[in-house]
């Protein structure tokens, strides 16, 4: 059964947001690295390979339902951080604009009884609440513990120890 045009409009759109996230998340890795702290590059260096892995299970999706994904041109992502906790903030606010997006996506399904979309849709949905907590986690842990250098040492291995593991479907 094809899609329907609205639904690959939406999919389509969210392979861009999602490499535009790569994108986002590369500068805040490039914020870190130059602060010295490179747990916390590390960190989002990771989440950069998981942005991309987003992306490929929305293009594998369409090729295997038939439809040549388009990949349009990335926004340049225009921020500067003033101190630690900006980039922590950006991301929370940055992962609940991708929660309402994958909402979007999920509503253009939902509209035509796209169940094979819907079912896809599922797991970013359950996706986006970790990556709202993994956020917000982040910040939280910055505010009790990183305004000690001791702290911040800490958290910076922590972080130093996140690797990478390819969501299945993204293979
Ligand atoms: Fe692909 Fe961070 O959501």
């Amino acid at each position: 059964m094809a899609l329907d045009a609205n639904v690959t409009s939406a999919l389509n759109n969210q392979i861009n947001k999602e490499l535009y996230s790569a994108y986002l998340y590369l500068t805040f890795a490039d914020y870190y690295d130059d602060r010295g702290l490179k747990g916390y590059a590390n960190w989002y260096m990771i989440q950069v390979q998981e942005e991309v892995a987003h992306a490929k299970i929305l293009r594998r999706y369409l090729l295997d339902n038939d439809f040549k994904p388009t990949m349009e041109a990335i926004d340049k992502p225009d921020k500067t951080f003033a101190n630690d906790l900006e980039p922590l903030e950006e991301g929370y606010k940055h992962e609940q604009y991708v929660t309402s997006l994958i909402n979007d996506c999920y509503q253009a399904a939902y509209e035509v009884h796209d169940f094979r979309t819907m079912q896809l849709l599922d797991w970013f949905v359950k996706e986006q609440g970790e990556e709202e907590t993994n956020a917000k986690d982040m910040i939280n842990d910055y505010k009790l513990f990183g305004s000690t250098p001791q702290g911040l040492f800490d958290l910076d291995q922590k972080y130093q120890a996140r690797v990478f593991v390819a969501p299945t479907m993204a293979m």
